[in-house]
């Protein structure tokens, strides 16, 4: 993990305060259940009440269609991936476009600890304690221009190692798309690594974007591209099936998915009793990203 070394943070680079409430180590808990006790770092911050799941359940049951629908196809078959060297090319409307080296990203990064809760449209959810650093810094490194209205993002697509990509299931690469906004907002991370150790491949390695107000799937893996534009880019899900899947996508307990209610989600680490619990709008980051949405109707724009 790269040290921090950029000192000139602004009001946007804080994280919020009620994210550093109930400031804790995960010693004792997570960390030494996940065998990862010789790495316990800098102490984690989390929303009150989050317990972070253990790095098997995060690393084992997961959602990486170019590697299988089955949640633990991701983990079977993600290992042919190669993600050494990794570049991500960022262009369209930025000062300096061009493709940058993954490790000169870490280096130029500042590598923060957050735990935020995740929240699939299938009703799930989890808690993670990422490794990564604000996609705003990322940004600010190549230069957004003042036309830039939206955020793209690709994922790598390699036939030979992702066997998933056989079937059409979606139109691939994997794309996703944030307004400007949403993308420069604070919470809105690239994650690295999980539990201080670097991303497993299943989870997006070696970057991923982590958006935690939104459903997992906006929360695309392995980004090779990011491109800064003006008009609302495709996103995979929307272009699959676009009456089941907006641009926004926003946790929202009121509207339901044409097919499941999304008023509450199972707790994933709970075994046979893994609880149900009510889904929070926004996914519980409410007072941190609801300015973002004013006087739009959260039940039309899904
Ligand atoms: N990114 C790519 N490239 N391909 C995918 O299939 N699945 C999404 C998202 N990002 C997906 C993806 C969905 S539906 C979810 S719920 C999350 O990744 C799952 O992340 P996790 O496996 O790390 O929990």
């Amino acid at each position: 993990m790269a040290n921090r070394w950029i000192n000139d943070r602004t009001d946007r680079d804080v994280t919020p305060e009620r994210i550093f409430l109930n400031r804790r180590q995960i010693m004792g808990g997570a960390l030494a259940g996940a065998g990862l006790a010789g790495l316990a770092g800098p102490a984690v911050a989390a929303p009150e009440g989050l317990e972070p799941n253990s790095f098997e359940d995060i690393t084992s049951y997961n959602n990486y269609y170019e590697f299988g629908t089955g949640k633990d196809d991701p983990a079977r078959y993600a290992d042919a991936l190669t993600t050494r060297p990794w570049a991500v090319r960022i262009d369209g409307l930025v000062d300096k476009p061009g493709e940058y080296a993954f490790e000169d990203i870490m280096k130029a990064m500042t590598i923060e600890e957050r735990i935020y809760k995740f929240r699939c449209v299938e009703a799930w959810s989890m808690v993670v304690p990422w490794n990564g650093f604000e996609l705003a810094d990322l940004l600010d490194l190549a230069g957004v221009q003042n036309g830039a209205r939206y955020v793209a993002f690709e994922t790598v697509l390699r036939p030979e190692e992702m066997p998933g990509v056989a079937y059409p299931v979606l139109d691939w690469p994997y794309v996703e798309g944030l307004r400007l906004d949403e993308a420069m907002h604070p919470l809105t991370i690239m994650a690295t690594g999980i539990y201080g150790r670097d991303i497993p491949n299943q989870n997006g390695a070696p970057l991923r974007l982590v958006v935690p107000w939104k459903y997992g799937f906006k929360s695309i893996k392995s980004v090779v591209r990011i491109t800064l534009t003006d008009k609302e880019p495709p996103t995979s899900w929307n272009r699959a099936n676009p009456r089941e899947y907006g641009f926004y996508s926003n946790v929202n307990p009121q509207v339901d998915h044409p097919r499941w209610s999304q008023s509450t989600e199972r707790q994933i680490g709970g075994g046979l009793f893994s609880r149900r619990i009510p889904t929070l709008m926004l996914n519980g980051y409410q007072d941190e990203v609801a300015d973002l949405y004013t006087g739009m109707d959260l039940r039309k724009n899904i």
